[in-house]
């Protein structure tokens, strides 16, 4: 099968085309194509969603039309096509999901409407490196999400852990913000706290930032916390313009620290076989090298795995995969009743 993803829920128009073989669920990415606005955004310190809105608009077309011809295949050859429906920002899933609707009905092809979040989880399954034994738990951490999910071999999900208030993403970019280092916060954090590591091998600070709700018996997260103790702690700090590295440093493990706990703590709790990353922040060196090991050292027998660097940001790759395998077990959404769904939530 030849599937045609497309993506534009935040600030990335995205289109991949994925070839797909039904009866051994393995694919072949042909072309994943991705025109990011953080450049646009930056100078807002954030996705302004109007502008997002124009961009997209003015980007979906090219983006298609370069996948079609970096794939070499042409539209007729597309056996179905996947689009995110939710969650999002409206006026950006809009011209995604609605160039669809126009291209289903010029095309007469099948659609599957993908939530977003699942596209994550799926973004795993693009040439994974090991077999994915069930059931898996799923750790997904981007800009508006962060949860814990248990996943069965039929695929069906159960959320066992979600942040309660800031989403993982969301903690590096107001960090950041707080810090006036720009926008998004992750890689620009990680760059600082990897300098700071650099310089300082022992790993040593005294810049104390707490572990929220790490030790709750729960599997929630919670990070607004862990930025409001930041603020605390640059405010008593005269000095703190000259210690950026370190505070990204102590800010970054943080974070991971409470990621890397729950995880281990909720495989413990299922069994899970198979452990997975996913999502925008699981680009962080870091965390895929943290997790890995406690993985290693403290359940020998689960297979780690992250997706390859390009499919942890926001792209349509992971929108095919994901329309793939829903289309596997469930029935296309006929054109008229394509629908977006901001708030979707993942079940
Ligand atoms: O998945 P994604 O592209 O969009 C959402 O679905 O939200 O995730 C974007 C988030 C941003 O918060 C960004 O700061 C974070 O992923 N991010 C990172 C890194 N690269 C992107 N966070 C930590 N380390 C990184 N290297
Ligand atoms: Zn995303």
């Amino acid at each position: 099968m030849y599937i045609l993803g497309i993506e534009t829920s935040c600030d990335e128009t995205a289109a991949s085309i994925i070839k797909a073989n039904p009866k051994t669920g393995r694919l072949l990415v042909l072309a994943n194509i991705i025109s990011s606005q953080i450049s646009i955004h930056q100078k807002y310190g954030g996705v302004v969603p109007e502008v997002a809105a124009r961009e997209h608009v003015l980007n979906i077309l090219p983006v298609i039309n370069e996948a079609l011809l970096t794939a070499k295949i042409s539209a007729k050859k597309l056996d179905l096509i996947a689009v995110t429906k939710g969650p999002g920002l409206i006026t950006s899933l809009i011209t995604g999901l609605e160039t669809v609707r126009a291209l289903a009905f010029a095309w007469n092809k099948p659609v599957m409407e993908v939530n977003h979040i699942s596209g994550h989880i799926f973004s795993n399954f693009i040439s994974p490196e090991t077999k994915i034994k069930y059931p898996a738990l799923i750790l997904t951490v981007s800009g508006g999400h962060t949860n814990l999910v248990l996943m069965d071999k039929s695929h069906n999900i159960k959320i066992i852990g979600e942040t309660l208030d800031d989403a993982a993403g969301e903690a590096y970019d107001k960090g950041a913000k707080m810090m006036g280092l720009g926008y998004p916060g992750g890689p620009i954090v990680s760059k600082y706290a990897a300098e700071y590591a650099q310089t300082n091998p022992e790993l040593q600070t005294n810049i104390d930032l707490p572990r929220p709700m790490l030790n709750s018996t729960n599997l929630n997260f919670s990070f607004s916390g862990l930025k409001t103790a930041l603020l605390y702690q640059l405010k008593k700090d005269k000095n703190w313009k000259t210690r950026i590295p370190e505070y990204c440093f102590a800010y970054q493990q943080a974070i991971i620290d409470v990621l890397v706990g729950k995880t281990i703590k909720a495989a413990k709790k299922t069994g899970a076989k198979t452990i997975m990353l996913s999502g925008g922040v699981s680009a962080n060196k870091e965390l895929r090298i943290q997790l890995k090991t406690k993985v290693e050292k403290e359940l020998k027998k689960v297979n780690f795995l992250v997706p390859a660097l390009e499919y942890t940001t926001d792209n349509a790759a992971m929108i095919a995969t994901a329309g793939f395998f829903k289309y596997l077990s469930d029935k296309p959404v006929d054109f008229s009743k394509l629908r977006v769904d901001p708030s979707l939530q993942l079940k």
